[in-house]
């Protein structure tokens, strides 16, 4: 099948890669020439891990970019818009992006087209996207529009989309359908993973196959991202009430995470969530139910949770070290989690922001998301080093804030050695806290295991002298 992708970010690349993967004909449409410029050249705009083999494999024969909306959609059966739908000031999602491009596609239909919105989008936007559509001269006959939501997670997207869960899609009639399922037909009949070249991938669970109306589809992305923001929000609660009665939150995730009905995962405590999609979404959704007269208030408290668990880690950061003033803080990790690049939102970056701003030198280390976190902080507030072991040194603490598998295996000896002071605070309960200690430093996790602390906790401020003292 002939497809468009409209927005070439990190959920339309990576469709566009898969549906080139699975035999369909792919042109890829960005409006920001640097991005198309740069995949012509066979540059990866962003860090996913296995999209550079799959674009490398397809590119200049099923693959191809363009900066022309109209010429890329002339020829397509299918049309993805896939471009943001980043926060506006009121909370809302904004839209422009998708009313751009529905604005455009009015001007450039020719034949039939299914117009299917991939982008996170409020319940209610197939219909302000057709009504677009009309109003700027597409003739009803010539396109119909459905809704098909990715759930890929940035660090595992290809992997996701070519083996997901499954694949829901919300459609305004039987033809769109067909033709949609159509498209995802050799993940849903096992065929692509027969063949030798296929991404490896777990095959023992098929991927699902939902056909919803469009609004159901359109709600149902919402609904999710918001329920496993709620999942992190509430495993970080109990977290706060496993530190103050010293039980430890690992055993009661693993307690409670075995439960079929709750399912382990998203039952790790840390920062807080961030993100591109979290945030927004939920903040989206609670703004959707107010429009209709529903007060989804259970979504303030997931965010207002979500919020004070960073100003918690800043408490434990201050419990650790008295003042932060001065301090020279050793960051491991700025992206908004492992496995990507991508700093929106991220919650180490807005701590980091935050211990500049009370006068901490910050010395910091991504293994993808450096470049993006210097175009993003405020320049020179930050030390860029050029691994884990060169933050380290002469620090007074080392902050764990992006779960990346290599921080887990660090050599604990040698950042004992390199640190000024042995203190680790592990904002994403990444690191083994057995062996933190045996390393001799200790250990701050979230919702277990934390050293008594070095400093005299209710008396008054003896500090440094103290801390140096417990480090020596
Ligand atoms: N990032 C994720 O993990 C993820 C997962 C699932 C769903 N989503 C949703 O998918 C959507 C896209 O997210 P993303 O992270 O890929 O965003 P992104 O910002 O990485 O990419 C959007 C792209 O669209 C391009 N664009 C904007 N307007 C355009 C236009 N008129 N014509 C052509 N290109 C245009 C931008 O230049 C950009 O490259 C959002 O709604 C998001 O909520 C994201």
């Amino acid at each position: 099948m002939k497809i468009a992708v409209i927005g070439v970010g990190y959920v339309g690349l990576v469709s566009a890669a898969c549906f080139a993967e699975l035999g369909h004909t792919v042109v890829a449409v960005d409006n920001d020439p640097a991005k198309v410029a740069m995949l012509d050249a066979g540059h990866m705009p962003i860090h996913e891990d296995l999209l550079p083999e799959l674009v490398k494999r397809h590119h200049g024969e099923r693959l191809h970019f363009s900066s022309d909306i109209r010429e890329a959609s002339s020829d397509a059966d299918v049309i993805f818009i896939c471009v943001g739908t980043p926060p506006a000031i009121n909370g809302d999602a904004d839209m422009s992006y998708v009313e751009g491009v529905a604005r455009e596609l009015a001007a450039s239909l020719h034949g039939h087209k299914v117009v299917v919105e991939k982008s996170t989008v409020p319940v209610g936007t197939a219909e302000a996207v057709q009504r677009t559509m009309l109003l700027h001269g597409a003739s009803p006959n010539h396109f119909s529009v459905a809704s098909n939501p990715e759930f890929l997670r940035e660090g595992t997207a290809v992997s996701d989309f070519l083996f997901p869960d499954r694949i829901l899609l919300g459609v305004p009639n039987d033809r769109t359908g067909k033709l949609l399922t159509e498209l995802y037909q050799p993940i849903l009949d096992g065929s692509y993973y027969q063949r030798p070249d296929a991404i490896p991938g777990d095959t023992t669970k098929a991927a699902q196959l939902i056909v919803t109306s469009v609004k159901s589809a359109e709600l149902i992305k919402h609904a999710s991202n918001a329920f496993l923001a709620l999942k992190i929000s509430f495993i970080n609660s109990v977290a706060n009430v496993c530190e103050r009665v010293g039980a430890d939150v690992r055993e009661v995730a693993l307690g409670m995470g075995t439960d079929s009905r709750i399912g382990p995962k998203f039952l790790t405590p840390g920062i807080g969530y961030g993100g591109s999609c979290f945030p927004k979404d939920v903040l989206a959704f609670r703004s959707v139910a107010k429009q209709v007269g529903y007060d989804f208030t259970l979504l303030t408290e997931v965010m207002e949770v979500n919020e004070d668990q960073k100003e918690r880690f800043v408490a434990k950061v201050r419990e650790a070290l008295w003042t932060i003033r001065g301090k020279k803080l050793a960051v491991l990790g700025l992206a908004f989690k492992g496995g990507t690049d991508d700093v929106r939102d991220s919650p180490a970056l807005e701590l980091v922001r935050r211990f500049v701003e009370e006068g901490a030198q910050v010395t910091a280390y991504d293994p993808a998301a450096m470049s993006r976190a210097q175009a993003t902080l405020p320049p020179g507030s930050v030390t860029y080093a050029t691994d884990a072991y060169a933050a380290c040194l002469n620090a007074d603490a080392v902050l764990v804030l992006t779960e990346w598998p290599e921080f887990a295996d660090l050599d604990l000896a040698r950042v004992r050695k390199l640190l000024k002071l042995p203190i680790v605070l592990d904002g994403k309960n990444l690191l083994d806290p057995n062996k933190v200690k045996a390393a001799g430093l200790h250990y701050y996790g979230v919702g277990c295991c934390a050293s008594p602390s070095p400093l005299p906790v209710s008396s008054a401020p003896a500090p440094r002298v103290a801390v140096e003292t417990a480090a020596a």
